[in-house]
């Protein structure tokens, strides 16, 4: 890849594969002084760039062009790209070196003790820099199946999961004992939305489950039907709803024309949502434990597209917060409330 050409899309975007091919004897790097015995090389700019990545990480639909991934869009505008952080800064690193790079802001060539030292090839010389070439996103499932779960791909996705998001909760009294918990989830760590690229497939979602200390449930929100394996209607999940040209609700990318809900969380933004339960006389406290959950596609779509039963989809616990909260005539005291305002 020598280039990219937004000429190439109708959008006139990077994106649908707008790169330039030079395939040949020339190899093209970030490294400004290489030399090979076996073949040219040449420093490229490019490589160093999310438009390298933007070629394919941002979908267009070739004929009504509705943006049906827009991983490269949602960086664009991002926090991170504001400050020159490019893609290869999380991805082309471990994940421990990617929290870094997302909490100070920093490329990890400017960062201290990465141990990411090495050489890039054999006989070549000790660079402070070798990149990682395994693209680590969320894609746990592929690893786990493919090389399983002892494998550094599949560690370093759930690694990569379990980094991205927080939960903070609140309570607010409404009065003969009815009672609103609001669960605030941040993307803290993702360079674009949490998910990003097929979010119309992508499940991310809220489970929440509140108890008393009579074993009393008050409240069951997110869990998954242990026999279908699949989740209750009226789950938070952020994701998309992409619909069809007649309106019909479609996880086919070819088919889309339009989201008609959007869901997913900004690059270092949140989404909150409300959850409405009853305190009864005889609680003396309250349990709330939320816990933000991920897989990669529904067990529905995996029936339909593997043969039903075929595949049991795994999920990966992203993150999860638990809190107690002591009762008073029935009025909640929430005493993690001042901590809690944002
Ligand atoms: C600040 C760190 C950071 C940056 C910068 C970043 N990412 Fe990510 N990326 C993540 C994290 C964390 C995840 C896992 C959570 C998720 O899916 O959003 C991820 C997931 C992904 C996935 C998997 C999505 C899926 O579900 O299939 C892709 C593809 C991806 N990133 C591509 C990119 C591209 C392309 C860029 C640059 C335009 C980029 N990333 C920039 C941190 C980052
Ligand atoms: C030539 C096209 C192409 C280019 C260029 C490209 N990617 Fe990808 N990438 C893909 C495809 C296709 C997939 C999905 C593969 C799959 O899920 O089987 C993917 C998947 C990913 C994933 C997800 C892995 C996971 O765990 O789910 C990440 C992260 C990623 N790419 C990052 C990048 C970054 C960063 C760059 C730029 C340095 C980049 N890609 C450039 C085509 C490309």
């Amino acid at each position: 890849m020598s280039d990219t050409n937004i000429l190439k899309t109708k959008v006139l975007e990077h994106g649908n594969s707008s790169f330039e091919m030079d395939p040949g004897p020339v190899k093209r790097a970030t490294l400004k002084d290489s030399s090979s015995p076996f073949h040219a090389t040449q420093y490229s700019e490019l490589h160093n760039s999310s438009k390298f990545c933007a070629n394919c990480h941002n979908i267009f639909h070739p004929d009504n062009n509705f943006p049906i991934e827009r991983t490269y869009d949602e960086w664009k505008y991002s926090i991170y790209a504001q400050n020159d952080i490019q893609c290869m800064d999380c991805h082309m690193v471990p994940v421990n070196v990617a929290i870094r790079v997302a909490d100070t802001l920093t490329r990890p060539h400017k960062l201290k003790n990465t141990g990411l030292s090495g050489v890039a090839a054999i006989g070549g010389p000790v660079r402070e820099l070798v990149h990682d070439h395994a693209f680590v996103g969320g894609n746990a499932a592929m690893a786990s199946v493919l090389e399983g779960k002892e494998s550094v791909s599949y560690q370093e996705s759930v690694k990569r999961l379990q980094s991205v998001a927080s939960l903070e909760l609140k309570v607010n009294t409404r009065g003969g004992g009815l009672h609103d918990v609001v669960v605030k989830v941040n993307n803290d760590r993702a360079g674009h939305n949490l998910p990003t690229s097929l979010t119309e497939v992508r499940q991310v979602w809220l489970e929440v489950v509140i108890t008393n200390d009579k074993e009393r449930e008050l409240l069951r929100s997110g869990t998954l039907d242990k026999d279908s394996n699949d989740l209750p209607k009226d789950t938070t999940i952020f994701n998309v709803t992409a619909v069809d040209k007649d309106g019909k609700h479609t996880e086919f990318p070819w088919e889309i024309v339009r989201f008609t809900t959007v869901n997913t969380i900004p690059p270092r933004g949140y989404k909150k949502t409300k959850y409405s339960f009853n305190v009864f006389p005889d609680s003396g406290h309250v349990k709330v434990v939320a816990t933000l959950h991920y897989r990669s596609f529904s067990q529905h779509l995996a029936d339909f597209l593997l043969g039903k039963g075929e595949v049991k989809v795994p999920n990966v616990t992203m993150v999860t917060l638990e809190k107690q909260y002591p009762v008073k005539d029935q009025k909640i005291v929430d005493e993690h409330k001042a901590t809690d305002e944002h």
